[in-house]
């Protein structure tokens, strides 16, 4: 990534801890606030990853960054015995295995403090392996993308859901509206954390996405990497496998 983007500008702390303490702070709403700023599509875009992911049988699967744990609870619609969700907020972690409880689905999800670029996972260890909205929060995207390469197994699928950018008018001035004005206004109301809102689309405008990132993934070391953009391009998913 050619820019930094980092939540709390006078902070001396590095972006992972910024983020972790931005991630902290917003666990209680953030589910709600999920569904508000997506009117609730992220919901499809999940179900597309969950078709992707199921195709392939997986007989573990582990979710990066993944805060509440929406993924890896969907996750559970494939036959797999084992899911992981690792993520770096101990605030979000809570909440997500709240929700696994109430689900009855903590013989199979286990929720994971732990961060993306060092896992504390074997090598060529998961069938399957996703990450939403997880990857552009990252302090370090080509570190983290080799971590995943490690523990990912050789033919297993890696999907990554996460916001892009339209392209074509009307939609690329409509998208630029609402993420410049009415995003950071709709945290500002819902969120105990004025920034947060703000760093997530400015954090989600500078990102690369399409042949950009799929650039990245094949220049870390992934294979058969496709980009399928969703909702106008509002989001891409992002298929690729190891050797
Ligand atoms: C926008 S949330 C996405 C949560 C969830 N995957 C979803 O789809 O709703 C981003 C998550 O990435 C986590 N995160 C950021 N950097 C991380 C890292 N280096 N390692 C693990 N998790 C990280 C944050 O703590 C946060 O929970």
């Amino acid at each position: 990534m050619s820019e930094q983007v980092t939540p709390y500008k006078d902070s001396n702390l590095g972006k992972k801890e910024q983020v972790t303490q931005m991630f902290d702070t917003i666990s209680g709403n953030y589910d709600g606030l999920n569904r508000v700023i997506s009117f609730g599509i992220d919901v499809k875009w999940r179900k597309k990853v969950l078709q992707l992911v199921s195709e392939k049988n997986p007989e573990n699967i582990l979710d990066i960054a993944t805060g509440t744990g929406d993924l890896a609870i969907l996750m559970a619609k494939t036959k797999a015995k084992k899911i992981i969700g690792l993520d770096i907020s101990a605030g979000m972690l809570e909440v997500g295995k709240k929700k696994i409880a109430e689900r009855k689905l903590d013989t199979i999800i286990e929720m994971v403090i732990g961060d993306s670029e060092q896992m504390p996972f074997p090598d060529n260890h998961f069938d399957a392996i996703t990450v939403s909205f997880g990857i552009r929060n990252f302090e370090t995207l080509d570190k983290g993308l080799t971590e995943i390469l490690r523990v990912l197994k050789p033919n297993g699928i890696f999907v990554i859901l996460e916001t892009s950018v339209p392209e074509k008018t009307p939609f690329k001035q409509g998208y630029a509206f609402y993420t410049k004005y009415i995003l950071p206004l709709i945290g500002k109301l819902f969120s105990k954390d004025n920034v947060a809102y703000g760093y997530l689309s400015e954090s989600a405008s500078v990102f690369p996405y399409g042949e950009k990132l799929n650039n990245i993934l094949r220049k870390n070391g992934f294979i058969d990497v496709v980009a399928m953009p969703q909702t106008f391009g509002v989001a891409t998913i992002y298929k690729a496998s190891k050797k």
